[in-house]
């Protein structure tokens, strides 16, 4: 093996039991090695990270559909919309995305912490919203104040709007007091406009019997499924454009197929997979990732045996 000029610990004498090396690694050999594999690939940053980035956002026509119908609601003053998304199919994201897309005229208040009291959740949105109270002020008292300010913003043309991301871990009452949030009205207008955003649990949790009322609120429900396999090739590929590729190969045509094929096309695993795969590259100088290479890092990654409907997932696992 050349060792390109790299410093020495690359090339330890390392035990390499399987065909590549990367994953036999120690964790703190494998730590240093991720922070260099970009400038091997030419690249600017790391492609598949596991954040919500949305300068990475790729616009399937799955995630842009999603987004729309969230305008849409929003614009149209529905009220109540339920967004739901398979485990890693960016759901997150695409909060965040919508949130850069609305109008200064829009105020935006965002909950992530779902194990939360029904009161906890309104002074969240009153803190979300910049709106004053007390810790002592009571729930009845907080919701005054939330309604006034809503008044208000309808007043000077704005609009509100709330998003409760991973919804699917509150708590039916808690769930029913976001129902009477969506409450707040005139005879004509819905004052706030409320995104449900979650896992497929939440659908499930929406038809308990407590919560009819809260199902018969919702206007619009869209459920994000995962890429198909011409939508996960244009994903690896819009990612590695957005870290700088210049253009040149770096996973092989027959590769890609493979992380589709690994992945289901959950961007979470995709990534996943394919920084792996990067990191293996890396380690064996390999410019391509091949698909023997993505079959590899695959069998080496057991979250990727999670993905819905996989190939090599059987009923008994
Ligand atoms: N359309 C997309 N464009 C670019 N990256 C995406 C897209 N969708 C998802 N990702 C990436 O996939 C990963 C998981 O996305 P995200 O956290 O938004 O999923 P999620 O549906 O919120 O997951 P969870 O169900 O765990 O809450 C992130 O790294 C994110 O950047
Ligand atoms: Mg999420």
């Amino acid at each position: 093996m050349q060792t390109r000029g790299l410093p020495l610990y690359f090339y330890c004498p390392v035990p390499r039991p399987k065909r590549f090396a990367s994953l036999a690694l120690p964790v703190s050999q494998n730590c240093r090695l991720t922070l260099m594999y970009e400038a091997f690939f030419g690249l600017k940053e790391k492609p598949f990270r596991m954040t919500p980035d949305t300068r990475y956002f790729y616009p399937s026509a799955k995630h842009t559909n999603a987004l729309n119908h969230m305008v849409y609601a929003i614009e149209e003053r529905r009220g109540f919309v339920v967004i739901t998304g398979e485990i890693g199919s960016g759901k997150t994201t695409l909060s965040r995305v919508l949130f850069q897309k609305l109008d200064a005229s829009t105020q935006t208040a965002i909950i992530r912490n779902t194990q939360l009291s029904a009161k906890d959740l309104v002074a969240s949105t009153l803190d979300e919203l910049e709106i004053p109270y007390r810790p002592s002020n009571s729930k009845a008292f907080l919701i005054g104040r939330l309604n006034e300010y809503l008044i208000e913003q309808l007043r000077d043309g704005n609009n509100v709007v709330l998003l409760i991301d991973e919804a699917q871990n509150l708590k039916p009452s808690v769930l029913e007091e976001v129902r009477m949030l969506s409450n707040l009205e005139t005879e004509t207008e819905k004052l706030i406009q409320i995104i449900l955003m979650g896992q497929p649990e939440l659908k499930s949790k929406l038809w308990l019997k407590e919560l009819t009322q809260l199902r018969q609120r919702v206007t619009l429900h869209y459920h994000l499924c995962a890429l198909d396999s011409e939508e996960t090739m244009k994903y690896v590929t819009h990612r590695l454009h957005v870290a700088g590729a210049n253009g040149s190969v770096i996973f092989s045509p027959s590769a890609l197929p493979k992380v589709y094929e690994h992945s289901q096309g959950v961007p979470r695993l995709i990534n996943g997979l394919c920084d792996r795969a990067l990191l293996t590259g890396y380690v064996n100088e390999s410019k391509i990732i091949g698909p023997e290479i993505i079959d590899e890092v695959a069998c080496e990654l057991p979250a990727l045996m999670q993905a819905p409907n996989h190939p090599h997932v059987t009923s008994d696992r």
